[in-house]
């Protein structure tokens, strides 16, 4: 089977685009990372990926007059390098439902929390604040409606006595750098079937990852 060319969106420093970039190098690998591209000229994240010989580009978010015209570039870069499938990886730009309608069921993205719970900013000082137990991450398709669709993996981490949000967030970053590949394996794969709010056809170990004590 041929490799889907993936391109990775970043507005940062993108340490998951980095899990992903090394996955894509397995021989096996469905996805094939053809292009990293960032809203950000100055993300550090492209710096990152020119060093590992993938190609890169920058969209300046700042010179659109709007939305639209911001993602008509977009949408013309993603053609022009040939890209069939997107990752979301801490791209800090809300995408126009109709530029997601167009990719539905080929576009993923990495949230800090165990959704349906903790949408949004700031959910290591949330869920700390809301004393729970259990926080994590989840890869999830892109829907219109922000940090929602359909639920591809999911790994969770104990909450400690002693946690800060810099604390509890490295650990889940650790956990995101393992579920993002895993997940892009699964998606890009063809092995995945979307059922109203459901994945299903990734049973097994690889889509939730429950790491007690980290
Ligand atoms: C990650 O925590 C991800 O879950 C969120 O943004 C952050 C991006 O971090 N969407 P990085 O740029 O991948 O290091």
């Amino acid at each position: 089977m041929s490799k889907r060319r993936t391109a990775i969106l970043i507005s940062g420093r993108g340490s998951n685009m980095v899990s992903l970039i090394a996955a894509a190098k397995e021989p096996d690998f469905p996805a094939q990372i053809a292009l990293v591209l960032s809203n950000r000229p100055d993300a550090p994240g492209l710096a990152t990926a020119k060093a590992e010989g993938v190609p890169t580009a920058a969209v300046d978010h700042k010179i659109y007059a709007g939305r639209e015209a911001f993602e008509g570039s977009l949408q013309k870069m993603l053609e022009a390098h040939r890209i069939d499938f997107i990752c979301l990886a801490g791209f800090m730009r809300m995408l126009t439902p109709s530029f997601v309608e167009r990719w539905q069921g080929r576009l993923i993205n990495i949230h800090p929390a165990l959704l349906p719970a903790y949408k949004g900013l700031h959910t290591h000082e949330r869920a700390l604040a809301d004393g729970v137990k259990l926080h994590g991450c989840t890869v999830h398709y892109v829907v219109a409606e922000m940090d929602a669709g359909p639920i591809i993996a999911q790994a969770a981490v104990t909450v400690h006595d002693h946690d800060t949000p810099a604390t509890l967030g490295a650990r889940v970053l650790a956990q995101e750098h393992v579920i993002y590949p895993l997940a892009l394996r699964l998606a890009a794969g063809g092995r995945l079937k979307i059922d109203g709010n459901r994945v299903l056809g990734g049973d097994g170990p690889e889509q939730t990852l429950v790491a007690p004590g980290v």
